[in-house]
């Protein structure tokens, strides 16, 4: 989708400071609507034989759309990142981990980007990054507040409330937290999936738009290998949907 892309290119260089200066990281995005009826020879195009039969094999139209646009998202934004051309998406094979985590094989490549994938509210989108990174993004609506108490705690909703302008409503400062702690659950390995409530934001600070990103802070709330005590989260609304990505810093040079 042309707008992700914009967005990316436009606001790239400012949300760069917010990560390690070597990070590299491309986003992309699709409508799903445009996949809907998607037929086999236009998807065999840009998935391999074992991705077309794992997209054929899904019964429910919605999951088939949404995990084709998935795919399509991640190859877009791995095949920037890499400088592979469209023609050859195919050859960037992308799997499943057991626990549902997608990873890229691209043998032939130098770098093998992280990848990470999320639908919502019509959109299939991914993040491609030299970094274990995560992305997560979610339309508002009525039914976060009554999840509320299996992600939020009130000091949470009380940073969000006075980082973020006043134009924000509840629902939406609340998807945003809730997008936030689910792309720092996709970033940051660990088994079992950090806890919506391990997680701990501890600070805040920015507008919340593409261009002026929320930068939240959260504690990861577990001392484990590979899990970093402090893990920072860009957030902004568009197109009506919350958008949350994280990218883990480089730990070796
Ligand atoms: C995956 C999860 C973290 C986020 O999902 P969500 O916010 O509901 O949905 P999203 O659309 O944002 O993300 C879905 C994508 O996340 C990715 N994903 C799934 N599991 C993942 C994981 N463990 N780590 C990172 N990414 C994961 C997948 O790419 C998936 O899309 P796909 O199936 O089309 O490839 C959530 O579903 C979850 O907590 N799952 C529980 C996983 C679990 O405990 N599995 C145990 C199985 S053994």
């Amino acid at each position: 989708m042309a707008f992700a892309q914009a967005i990316f290119e436009e606001c790239w260089p400012r949300w760069q400071q917010h990560f390690s200066p070597k990070t590299r990281l491309q986003l992309r995005a699709v409508v799903l609507e445009a996949l809907s009826d998607c037929p086999d020879a236009v998807a065999s195009r840009y998935l391999s034989a074992d991705e077309l039969g794992q997209w054929s094999g899904f019964s429910q139209k919605k999951r088939r759309t949404e995990w084709l646009g998935g795919r399509l998202a991640a190859k877009w934004a791995a095949a920037e990142l890499l400088g592979v051309a469209e023609a050859e998406w195919r050859t960037l094979v992308i799997k499943t981990e057991e626990d549902g985590r997608p990873y890229l094989t691209a043998a032939t490549k130098a770098m093998v980007p992280f990848l990470s994938i999320s639908h919502s509210g019509g959109l299939a989108a991914a993040l491609a990054a030299n970094l274990p990174c995560g992305l997560d993004i979610q339309q508002p609506g009525p039914k976060i507040h009554t999840v509320r108490q299996r992600f939020a705690r009130h000091e949470e909703t009380e940073i969000l409330k006075s980082s973020l302008p006043k134009s924000f409503a509840e629902t939406d400062r609340l998807t945003m937290l809730w997008a936030a702690k689910e792309a720092v659950r996709k970033t940051v390995r660990t088994s079992p999936l950090l806890g919506l409530l391990e997680t701990r934001l501890v600070t805040g600070a920015g507008g919340g738009t593409p261009q002026e990103p929320l930068v939240l802070t959260f504690t990861s709330g577990r001392e484990q290998d590979g899990c970093p005590s402090l893990i920072s989260v860009l957030c902004f609304f568009s197109d009506n949907l919350a958008w949350a990505m994280a990218c883990l810093p480089i730990t070796k040079e």
